[in-house]
């Protein structure tokens, strides 16, 4: 049997971070010690751990995304180096796309904040959120060993913030009508960004000025998207990714 163990923490009503890990019973105490154990230098004033059985069987993937990165003099470099593979395999006008992604660096909530979550926009376009301020968050998804992936991955120079992000965006690749994902982290010292595409997670350095606290994620999806059937699979579907592809 395997459980969900997430965790959310927040100060002023401010969402500051968020983990979650996909384990067996036995593991749970460990791993609640291990993330609350991540925040124990952060300000907070409210944490909330969660823990539920996961009732449906894992989608097991053998291999995450093949990790690439590559460095620009400035972050406006990187976005058009982005912008035009987005482009391309969209068939989203550039300015069109230009139009979406750059409402992340403003807010792309209504009220000009971040969103909870990712935006969808398919290739007319349209943007498929069910709430604007929300979003959808991916959710249901780690390594199968995260211990071993998480060594490997450090030994090669990335970072904890690469073995979450880069489950996530193979859950969400894995979708057959998920064509690709941007992300730019909505903290402010953190400047990498990532463009998930065709089996590919390529970070991109930097692709937002330090300083920023806007960011966000665009799920670029097909035009026969069902967007009830998106949300079941990135909300409800439990995926496991058992190693990394090098
Ligand atoms: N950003 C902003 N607010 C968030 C949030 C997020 N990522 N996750 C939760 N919240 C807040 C929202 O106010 C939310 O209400 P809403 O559903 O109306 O938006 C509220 O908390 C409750 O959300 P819920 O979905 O019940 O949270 P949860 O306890 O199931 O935890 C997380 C979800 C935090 C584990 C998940 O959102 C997450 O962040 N997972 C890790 C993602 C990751 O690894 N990212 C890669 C980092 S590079
Ligand atoms: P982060 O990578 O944690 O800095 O998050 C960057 C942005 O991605 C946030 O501001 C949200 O808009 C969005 N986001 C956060 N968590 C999720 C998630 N689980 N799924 C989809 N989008 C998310």
């Amino acid at each position: 049997m395997l459980y969900s163990i997430k965790i959310r923490t927040s100060l002023k009503e401010k969402h500051i971070s968020g983990a979650e890990r996909i384990v067996s019973k036995e593991k749970i105490p460990n791993v609640v010690k291990a993330l609350l154990k991540r925040q124990e230098h952060k300000d907070f004033d409210f944490s909330n751990v969660k823990i539920e059985k996961i009732s449906q069987k894992p989608i097991i993937l053998g291999k995450s995304l093949k990790i690439k990165t590559y460095k620009f003099e400035n972050y406006k470099e990187a976005l058009g180096f982005a912008l035009n593979i987005i482009s391309a395999k969209t068939n989203l006008p550039l300015e069109t796309a230009k139009k979406f992604i750059n409402l992340l660096y403003i807010g792309a909530s209504p009220d000009k904040n971040n969103m909870r979550g990712a935006m969808i926009v398919n290739e007319k376009g349209e943007r498929l959120e069910k709430d604007k301020f929300r979003g959808v968050r991916t959710v249901l998804v780690d390594f199968k060993n995260r211990e071993i992936i998480t060594k490997k991955l450090l030994e090669k120079g990335y970072t904890e913030r690469t073995v979450d992000a880069l489950a996530l965006a193979t859950k969400n690749l894995n979708y057959k009508n998920l064509i690709a994902e941007f992300c730019i982290s909505d903290d402010n010292d953190y400047t990498t960004g990532y463009l998930a595409i065709d089996g590919k997670y390529i970070r991109l350095k930097p692709l937002k000025p330090y300083g920023l606290d806007k960011g966000g994620r665009i799920y670029f999806v097909k035009n026969n998207t069902n967007v009830d059937e998106l949300y079941n699979y990135l909300e409800k579907i439990p995926v496991l990714i058992e190693d990394i592809n090098e």
